[in-house]
């Protein structure tokens, strides 16, 4: 716990940054858990879209100047704008990469950590402006294990830029809590008895998970450090989801299994490596380049199936790697609620669709071409039990959260091990920040 240094008033404050959606809540005076609420589409939601949209425009003496927006207004920016600027995904994901110092837009870099500091400090204003409450201090979310992360130097890491992006989003001081410990505390509001409990908190990014004593008895006599028996996590989640259906049911669309004639072989047509820029979508951007025009001009010639390399090229030329990921996620959560979808990606006027691709899918498909995923996030999970010596018979309820937790085969790895009875989910997306505004209190209190 870092000393008090600050002289202003600090409210107790949670602040979710996730890699898809971000939530900020206070614990008031009244002691209740109130959550920022955001314009999102002509309605108000509670979480925001971890999203950064850079644009270019000219002031009136001529000069270029970048513009950044964040969160909803950034996609719908981005949607209407004639001219596309950058719309940047899941930052999160790159905390712990030492390699990833920033990125270059418009000939300009930018560090990771005032990328990220631009969408705290837009959340920060506006949450201070619902709560009618300066914000000087926030319990901050951290995942278990980071994305990309392999050793706990790498979450230090990840950590120490978190951190660095908050000072420069203006917060005097700042705490970390594990995201499934907060989705405890949210959880544990709701209990009138003690409970040993597995939280999974499935997000984009990252799947985590805690196992500890939770409950009204743990907080009067106080937590101990014995009450939190073991965490675990694997850097995968919904993301990486997303880019078995693009490998799996997109990229064969666009050629990625077609063939071309060179000489008397048949070989690719595309090189691997240009669908592997489909599999995060707002790399697509970074094919816009006279290389991949060249070589995708020159495979459309030979191959044996031309209109699946031109609609490659069309998705490229007219950037619509967001569109493409707005029809994966849709296919995705279909196939949440049924065992069968159809993938629909339709770009163009309604009467000449430059890209027009209608594919059958079932659940057990999408099931098996995430196996290894599941596999790992399964044996993390087994890990944490033999770890902390818990036999999942002692475990009272598991409580599982994160928007991925939708997914039911991520849902059956638990219902397998503690059948359906034990467990209870809800409050997908704004759980983490509600427990972080009670543990914000916690922390107040302590250091007061
Ligand atoms: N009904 C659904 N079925 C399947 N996946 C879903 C569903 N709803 C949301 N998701 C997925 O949940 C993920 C977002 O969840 P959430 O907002 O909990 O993540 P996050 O907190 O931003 O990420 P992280 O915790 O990893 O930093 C996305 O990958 C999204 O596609
Ligand atoms: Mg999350």
């Amino acid at each position: 716990m870092e000393p008090m240094q600050t002289k202003n008033k600090l409210e107790a404050v949670g602040f979710d940054f996730g890699t898809t959606n971000s939530s900020v809540a206070l614990l008031n005076e009244g002691s209740e858990v109130q959550l920022a609420s955001f314009p999102s589409f002509g309605t108000e939601v509670q979480s925001f879209r971890s999203v950064l949209y850079l644009e270019q425009y000219r002031t009136g003496d001529g000069a270029r100047r970048t513009h950044a927006l964040t969160g909803p207004t950034a996609i719908e920016r981005y949607l209407q704008a004639e001219e596309k600027g950058r719309l940047i995904q899941s930052l999160k994901s790159h905390l712990s990469s030492r390699s990833l110092t920033g990125t270059e837009v418009f000939g300009r870099r930018y560090k990771l950590e005032d990328l990220i500091a631009r969408m705290l400090g837009d959340l920060r204003k506006h949450a201070a402006k619902q709560f009618e409450k300066p914000i000087h201090y926030a319990m901050v979310g951290r995942p278990v294990r980071f994305v990309g992360s392999e050793t706990p130097e790498d979450d230090d890491f990840a950590v120490s830029r978190l951190r660095e992006a908050f000072t420069a989003a203006g917060f005097e001081r700042v705490d970390f809590e594990l995201e499934p410990v907060a989705a405890a505390c949210a959880y544990e509001a709701t209990l009138d008895h003690d409970e040993l409990i597995l939280i999974g908190d499935f997000g984009g990014g990252t799947s985590d998970f805690s196992l500890l004593h939770v409950g009204p008895g743990v907080r009067r006599r106080g937590r101990t450090p014995q009450d939190l028996l073991g965490n675990s996590g694997v850097g995968l989640a919904g993301d990486a989801f997303d880019a078995r259906i693009v490998r799996k049911l997109v990229s064969p669309a666009l050629g990625s299994n077609s063939e071309a004639r060179s000489l008397n072989k048949l070989l690719p047509a595309v090189p691997a490596w240009i669908y592997a820029n489909l599999e995060r979508w707002h790399y697509l951007s970074f094919l816009r380049t006279n290389n991949v025009r060249e070589i995708l001009k020159s495979a459309r010639i030979r191959a044996l199936e031309p209109e699946k390399i031109q609609a490659l090229i069309t998705l490229i030329e007219e950037d619509l790697g967001y569109q493409l990921h707005q029809a994966v996620q849709k296919v995705k959560f279909e196939l949440s609620r049924n065992e069968s979808a159809e993938f629909h990606f339709r770009e163009g006027s309604p009467a000449d669709p430059s890209i027009d691709l209608r594919i059958p899918v079932t659940r057990r498909e999408f099931e098996s071409w995430i196996e290894n995923d599941l596999h790992a996030i399964e044996d993390s999970i087994d890990k944490l039990l033999t770890n902390s010596g818990i036999h999942p018979r002692a475990v009272d309820r598991v409580f599982l959260t994160g928007g991925s937790s939708f997914v039911p085969a991520v849902r059956r790895i638990f219902e397998t091990r503690f059948g359906g009875d034990r467990i209870r989910s809800g409050n997908e997306f704004t759980s983490v920040a509600h427990g972080l505004a009670l543990r914000a209190a916690e922390a107040l209190s302590q250091s007061s």
